[in-house]
């Protein structure tokens, strides 16, 4: 999103307000957005709003064409690297079907050349109606990227679809548009399995064994791969969100973690195992809450070692690993590499309180069985993250 140009383009209906919010979060994420909006739009939020929020003055007239130097609504075309119609409200994208440039959004919207984002917003049956249907389908077929509505409660008082989505929804959807778009997806039919979070061993309905793993970096690993156009599987023991275009699979336990690897396993081209996965796992689980003892023995039976048993199995699959160390960390790194059969092993000090474990920040050593190691110094985990992916990227090719 950064120093992405936003021509913002605001069309009337009630979900005008939830824009204003679409907007903040693209201004947060560093795009420069301009915002033009219809006199219907100007009904539900004053252009005062968008115009303090975006720090640019908002275009509702085609004809109040203040400056000279340009004619505003070709001029804000042309300016865009994206534009944006949200809320877009069944008329205007009746008229952008049909070619219609009545007002200063959709004849600006008549004159870009830059990919079109129209986030719906409406009544569920006029969203239904055989009329948006097809301009739906002709702005689709004109490569314009139109967003399905959210399903929920509509201002009418019922449940139905037409909702202007989440903020959050909206930008993940955008990203993916724009990268696919620019055509940078590079992993595109590739399937991709990560793993992620401390996995959960249960003692009792109530106890369990774990670690300080957060998932944040199996989150990230599963982020990177899938705006690389991978299509990916998340398999997590993490409660940390996931975009909705990634298979989330909930997991608890090794072996539950273990059965889903191996039943995608033959399938998939790469495994990433980032989810620290719990060594040994209680041998007996209570059925029912376990009551105060003087003294307590649990015996623990070893988990299946997961990245070990595929490193045996595999044919063209291409696995990563990592090694959670808190010292010797290139020799024990290296050990894994090989008694693994893995081609990285992504190689972290776990020992430190800023870095690995439970924190936004790591610094990782990739070891190879091909390349020579390479060390990414202390940054976030999203960035780490893109590295490996571009490692992985490489290696794959
Ligand atoms: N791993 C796995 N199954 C296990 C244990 C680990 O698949 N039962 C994977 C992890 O996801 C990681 C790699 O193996 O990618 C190394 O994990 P780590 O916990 O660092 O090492 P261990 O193999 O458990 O060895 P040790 O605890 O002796 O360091």
């Amino acid at each position: 999103m950064k120093n992405l140009k936003v021509a913002f383009y605001v069309t009337g209906g009630i979900a005008v307000y939830k824009s204003v919010n679409l907007m903040r979060e693209l201004i947060k994420r560093g795009a420069e957005v301009k915002v033009a909006m219809t006199t219907s739009a100007t009904e539900f939020v004053t252009p005062l709003t968008f115009q303090v929020l975006s720090k640019h003055a908002v275009h509702i007239d085609t004809f109040s064409e203040e400056d000279p130097q340009y004619v505003q609504h070709i001029h804000l075309a042309d300016w865009a690297d994206i534009a944006i119609v949200a809320p877009a409200t069944a008329n205007t994208i009746a008229k952008l079907a049909n070619g219609i440039g009545d007002n200063f959004v959709t004849s600006a919207l008549m004159a870009t050349t830059s990919p079109i984002f129209l986030v719906p917003a409406m009544n569920e049956h006029m969203l239904e109606h055989p009329a948006t249907q097809q301009n739906i389908r002709t702005l689709k077929s004109r490569k314009a990227y139109v967003m399905e509505p959210d399903t929920g409660f509509l201002a009418e008082g019922y449940s139905g679809k037409g909702r202007f989505p989440e903020s959050e929804m909206i930008i993940e959807e955008l990203e993916g548009y724009l990268l696919a778009y620019k055509g940078e997806r590079p992993l595109k039919g590739k399937k991709i399995v990560v793993t992620a979070g401390g996995t959960k061993e249960r003692i009792d309905p109530v106890r369990f064994i774990s670690n300080d793993s957060s998932g944040k970096m199996g989150h990230a690993l599963a982020d990177a791969a899938w705006k690389k156009g991978a299509e990916v599987t998340l398999i997590t023991a993490s409660t940390l969100p996931t975009r909705k275009q990634i298979k989330r699979v909930q997991v608890d336990s090794a072996k539950e973690m273990y059965n889903h690897v191996n039943e995608s396993f033959e399938t998939l081209d790469v495994l990433i195992m980032a989810a620290a996965v719990s060594d040994y796992a209680p041998l007996n689980q209570e059925e029912h809450k376990m009551k105060k003892k003087n003294n307590v023995t649990i015996e623990l039976q070893k988990n299946p070692d997961i990245l070990k048993e595929m490193g045996q199995k595999k044919v063209n699959q291409f696995l990563v690993g990592f090694a959670a160390e808190t010292e010797n960390i290139e020799a024990y790194a290296l050990k894994k590499l090989k008694e693994k059969h893995a081609d990285l092993i992504v190689a972290n000090d776990v020992g430190k309180k800023d870095r690995g474990f439970n924190t936004n920040d790591n610094e990782v050593t990739i070891y190879s069985n091909v390349d020579q190691p390479v060390t990414i110094s202390l940054t976030k985990k999203d960035e780490i993250a893109e590295n490996i992916i571009d490692i992985v990227i490489d290696r794959t090719e």
